[in-house]
């Protein structure tokens, strides 16, 4: 299988020789989140279209409108479609160019952390509708991806903690050297931090596209941390929330596998660093738990593949039936 081709730049005057080189005069458009047109200014001859996104506007009235550009600009199956944002525009952008005349040609550029280490890679699209987030999606691999980090000048504290989390659980699943970097402060570093975290992410998907199996170990931290986000509305953000998933999955290997607990005491110790939370607590009640989480894509008949690590670097799924996992969520 055929991952994405990655192109490094830490300034947006070479992402944009970069984006000439690549499209070439050739037929395109570039899809942007409507609020990076003040921080980036990109060729004024590239047909670029604003897209106004936000978590509740990732629906199937934006993928009208993009699809609408995507015809009334005449594109076809090898126009180069290219989509410039964070991972609600990637994952937008992705869906209506994978299913375009039955799928064109897609580069993404991310621009936040999150989009750099985790969302612009591995080919997952996709949208929400009333049933949850990102219900309806197809795995559609870009052609490439650049990476610019001048895009990191400008993101929140928030939504680089989001992408701080990925790139740790990154660690924890392939990679102790990425843990060592963002302990030690290295974030002057953030390229590595990031190559590293991408290639971690690209082991994986390199056996296990679809989510079969070893995809799945890429949900360390997240079957907690999805309960979270939706117990509190979406109050906390999505970083947070894996983070706080991470340690009690840290918690329950430390019991099922003797994971040593220097692991979650340093995990939590840097949580506590950065200011983020280390516990919460539900306001739902256990039925309504249980509700949302057999609502989770990974749970079959009550059990939910879960992922644990047996020690950094030794990621291992679990079947764990939603019955006990409350217990052990609720009883802490
Ligand atoms: N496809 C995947 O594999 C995958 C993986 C993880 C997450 N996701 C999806 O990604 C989404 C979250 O992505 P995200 O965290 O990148 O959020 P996002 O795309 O919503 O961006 C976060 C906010 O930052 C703004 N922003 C983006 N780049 C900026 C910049 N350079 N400077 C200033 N502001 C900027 C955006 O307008 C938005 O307000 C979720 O919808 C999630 O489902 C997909």
């Amino acid at each position: 299988m055929k991952l994405s081709e990655i192109h490094y730049s830490n300034k947006f005057d070479d992402l944009d020789s970069q984006l000439k080189n690549f499209i070439n005069q050739e037929k395109h458009v570039i899809f942007i989140d409507s609020k990076l047109s003040s921080i980036i200014n990109l060729d004024p001859k590239f047909k670029i279209f604003e897209i106004e996104i936000n978590e509740s506007t990732k629906d199937l009235n934006t993928i009208q409108k993009i699809w609408k550009i995507m015809f009334s600009e005449s594109l076809d199956r090898s126009s180069k479609i290219i989509g410039i944002g964070g991972g609600v525009l990637s994952d937008l952008v992705g869906f209506a160019t994978s299913t375009f005349k039955r799928g064109a040609n897609l580069s993404l550029v991310p621009s936040t952390f999150l989009g750099m280490v985790d969302a612009a890679h591995g080919g997952k699209t996709g949208f929400n509708n009333e049933f949850g987030k990102n219900q309806i999606g197809t795995f559609f691999i870009p052609e490439k991806i650049f990476i610019c980090t001048e895009f990191l000048d400008s993101i929140s504290e928030i939504e680089m903690n989001n992408g701080i989390i990925e790139s740790l659980k990154a660690g924890f699943l392939g990679d102790k050297e990425i843990i060592e970097m963002i302990y030690q402060d290295k974030l002057n570093n953030l390229e590595e931090i990031i190559k590293k975290s991408i290639q971690v992410k690209y082991n994986i998907l390199k056996n296990d596209l679809r989510e079969s199996n070893e995809r799945m170990f890429l949900n360390l931290g997240h079957t907690i941390g999805h309960l979270i986000e939706k117990d509190s509305n979406y109050s906390i953000s999505h970083g947070q929330a894996v983070a706080i998933g991470m340690l009690k999955g840290f918690e329950i290997s430390e019991s099922k596998f003797n994971l040593n607990s220097s692991i979650r005491d340093e995990f939590k110790s840097f949580l506590n660093k950065q200011s983020m939370k280390t516990e919460y607590s539900f306001n739902s009640n256990q039925s309504e738990l249980k509700e949302i989480i057999s609502n989770d894509k990974k749970v079959t008949s009550d059990v939910v593949k879960f992922v644990l690590i047996k020690n950094i670097q030794e990621p291992v799924l679990i079947d764990f039936s939603i019955n006990d996992l409350l217990e052990v969520l609720t009883n802490a």
